[in-house]
């Protein structure tokens, strides 16, 4: 049986692929040839969920993601996000960061921004009227947030409310070995408010799949071979195993693993051609405890 390629992006009532691709390593430099060859490999497999941000290599990333959005037409949506450093944190400061982020796509909208942090003491009321003025000026097609806590979704949900706006996403750290979306109450709050969950580092940045350098014994050896038994069942991969496990977790889950070769973005969606048993799904949510 497959897993559904499509999910509802929160309340804002488009579906977008379950599994797309986080671009942060895109800019690395070494990463440029490869990138276009890797953006054409996700969107043939039905992925093109691109998520961005404006610190993204100083403004590369979404450089690089203009360059492939003009070499090859196809539509696909794009995320980026707005970086609320000190002295940066007022709606002015967001509405300009958009309009640069967009001349770097060379897009005249986005399909969802973030604010990428809640800065510490910052103003969320001004966080969500900067959100509300992108959606009302036609900049973007819906807004969200990354890295808050419960409280703060909920906070900034009421506020976008009162423009009629709802609030599209929380991007959280969220995989096998990190579980914290389940005790720190951001996936409860994301199933309360009809919010999607975007889980980025899904893959743990390759610890679910590969043993520490060392070799030496780690909390992940049990998650590990639970991955393994269940990917030898289905033929599949191990890191399909644990992008599985995330969208069994719940339906608002939808997932940007990192990938800068065109193989990974291809067998990352390779996830969605098969789908968790109940006994699986229970095995490798018992050989990863939930994070305190
Ligand atoms: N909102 C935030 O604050 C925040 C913070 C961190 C990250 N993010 C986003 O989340 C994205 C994901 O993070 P990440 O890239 O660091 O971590 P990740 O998705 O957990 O892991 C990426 C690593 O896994 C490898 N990989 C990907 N697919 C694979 C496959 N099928 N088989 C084997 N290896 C595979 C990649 O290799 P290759 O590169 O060689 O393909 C890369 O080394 C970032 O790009 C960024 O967009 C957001």
């Amino acid at each position: 049986m497959q897993t559904a390629p499509l999910r509802p992006l929160g309340r804002t009532g488009v579906e977008v692929p379950a599994i797309g691709i986080g671009t942060n390593r895109w800019s690395y430099g070494a990463n440029d040839a490869p990138v276009l060859e890797t953006y054409q490999a996700l969107i043939d497999a039905g992925g093109g969920f691109i998520d961005t941000a404006e610190i993204y290599g100083f403004g590369k990333s979404e450089r690089l993601i203009g360059d492939c959005i003009r070499k090859d037409a196809r539509p696909v949506f794009v995320a980026s996000k707005f970086a609320p450093f000190v002295a940066r944190t007022s709606a002015r400061h967001l509405t300009a960061a958009l309009d640069a982020s967009l001349a770097r796509l060379g897009l005249a909208s986005i399909d969802l921004y973030y604010v990428h942090f809640p800065f510490p003491f910052a103003d969320l009321g001004g966080f969500a009227d900067g959100l509300a003025e992108t959606v009302k000026s036609g900049k973007a097609k819906h807004v969200g947030v990354s890295n808050f806590s419960a409280d703060q979704m909920r906070r900034i949900a009421d506020r976008l409310q009162r423009s009629n706006i709802p609030l599209a996403a929380n991007e959280v750290h969220y995989s096998l070995a990190h579980r914290h979306p389940e005790t720190n109450g951001v996936l409860e709050a994301c199933r309360e408010l009809d919010v999607a969950l975007v889980a980025y580092f899904p893959l743990a940045s390759g610890r679910l799949t590969a043993p520490p350098a060392d070799a030496r014994p780690d909390k992940l050896d049990a998650v590990r071979r639970a991955l393994a038994e269940v990917a030898q069942a289905h033929q599949a991969t191990q890191s399909q195993a644990a992008l599985n496990w995330l969208l069994a977790r719940d339906p608002r889950v939808i997932l940007i693993p990192g990938a800068t070769k065109a193989r990974h973005a291809k067998a990352n969606l390779g996830a969605l051609e098969w789908r968790l048993t109940d006994q699986e799904f229970a095995l490798l949510d018992g050989a990863s405890a939930p994070t305190k």
